[in-house]
């Protein structure tokens, strides 16, 4: 029998990854194919919102698995009503909001770009403006309006009039000009190491974009679904866009994504201009009202604040831990030296799954549901593998600098 990793390299896309094979889940935990347990801290990258085979997420799928799983989208059906319902009344759209439903995070952005093309070509306009830092996805659309050379390269050209703003209040307003069709933006940037836009770059893009009659899109793929602790982290910010994407928590680990409009922009679609097989199917649908209804009838929001708050004071005093960000249960752990990825490893070795996004940064998103025991676990398993990633980092051997 040729080992796991064996196959993997034979039948797989060379694309990297794979740190384990990864064969069962419940709750916070998951097994691997030698029995090994790990907390998942990770969370599947933000997506498993309720923890691994959730009653709640298993009784949505086998029943409507059983019910009716797929009719296309010259049908509709009463779990995708009642989503893009859902999702109008938690963005607090009112009535002119409208909803598209989608499969993944770069489909939701892709669906903001062409509202974009659709806003902008009225008017002659085509630049898109995007930060620095920014990740909105891997498709040729959204990969355009990804700056990280070492993503993009390799597939010029991108889509033409993309310019990119640096996170400054003076660089947004130095940007804007007669030719600027929209600006999309994630309110914290989770790819790029977990970065909060600095305080009033959203309200100065709102402004900016309306006196520019450009739209104001949120890319809220990594931050929506109640990640931050708000159902959106535009709420937080005051902030109202003419357009926010989801996806990752918002069907627990079921594939499903969104875009959601507000105002004038949700009259920007017409028929014959966009659709998706796939997209708000039955089954998506009702995993992600039954995910999303479990985190309202549960309160789990207060639970993501509480268990944020407790999670970030635990690792401040923790070897190498130069401070925290972030909001609610997306957080970034910064380092004082660059070795997130030994931690990463010395974590995994210990039985703990969290991700460096950056030399110096580690992030966490576990379950919404997390509770004292799984705190308690973290903090003990994260701080041996930074112990033990301290002790061999002449960097930090000054017992000063290790705290
Ligand atoms: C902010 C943001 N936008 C878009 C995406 C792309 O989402 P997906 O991988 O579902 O296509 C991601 C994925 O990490 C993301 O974090």
């Amino acid at each position: 029998m040729t080992h796991w990793q064996d196959d993997a390299s034979r039948d797989l896309m060379s694309l990297g990854g794979r740190l384990a094979l990864l064969t069962r889940g419940e709750g916070s935990a998951v097994w691997d194919d030698e029995g090994a347990r790990y907390l998942d801290f990770l969370g599947g990258i933000a997506v498993n919102c309720l923890g691994h085979a959730h009653p709640v997420f298993v009784d949505a799928v086998s029943r409507q698995a059983a019910t009716l799983s797929h009719v296309s989208n010259y049908f509709a059906s009463p779990g995708q009503l009642e989503l893009a319902a859902r999702l109008k009344r938690l963005a607090g759209t009112g009535e002119q909001g409208r909803v598209f439903l989608a499969n993944s995070g770069a489909e939701a952005n892709e669906t903001a770009i062409k509202l974009a093309r659709l806003h902008g070509n009225r008017s002659g306009r085509t630049t898109i403006l995007v930060v620095e830092g920014a990740f909105h996805g891997r498709t040729m659309g959204t990969l355009s309006l990804t700056p990280k050379a070492a993503y993009r390269d390799p597939f010029q050209p991108a889509l033409p009039d993309v310019r990119t703003v640096a996170r400054s209040t003076d660089a947004l307003e130095a940007a804007f000009d007669g030719t600027v069709a929209a600006m999309i933006v994630e309110p914290i940037q989770g790819e790029a190491g977990v970065v909060p836009m600095p305080d009033g770059f959203l309200a100065t893009a709102r402004e900016l974009t309306r006196a520019h009659d450009a739209l104001l899109i949120l890319d809220e793929v990594q931050t929506g679904s109640g990640r931050t602790g708000e159902w959106f982290a535009f709420q937080g910010a005051g902030v109202e866009p003419d357009a926010v994407t989801l996806a990752k928590s918002i069907g627990g680990g079921f594939p499903l994504g969104a875009m959601i409009t507000f105002g004038a922009a949700s009259d920007l679609f017409y028929p014959g201009t966009h659709n998706s097989t796939f997209g708000g199917n039955p089954l998506a649908s009702a995993v992600a009202n039954a995910v999303l209804g479990h985190i309202e009838d549960a309160d789990l929001l207060a639970n993501v604040r509480a268990r944020g708050t407790e999670l970030r004071a635990g690792v401040e005093s923790l070897p190498l831990v130069s401070g925290t960000r972030g909001a609610g249960l997306l957080i970034g752990i910064t380092l004082s030296a660059p070795v997130a990825g030994e931690v990463r490893a010395a974590a995994q070795e210990r039985g703990l799954i969290v991700n460096a996004p950056t030399e110096d940064v580690i992030r966490i998103a576990p379950a919404y549901t997390i509770g004292d025991a799984e705190v308690a676990e973290f903090l003990t398993l994260f701080g041996a593998a930074l112990s033990a990633v301290a002790a061999s980092t002449p960097t930090t051997t000054d017992p000063e600098e290790q705290k």
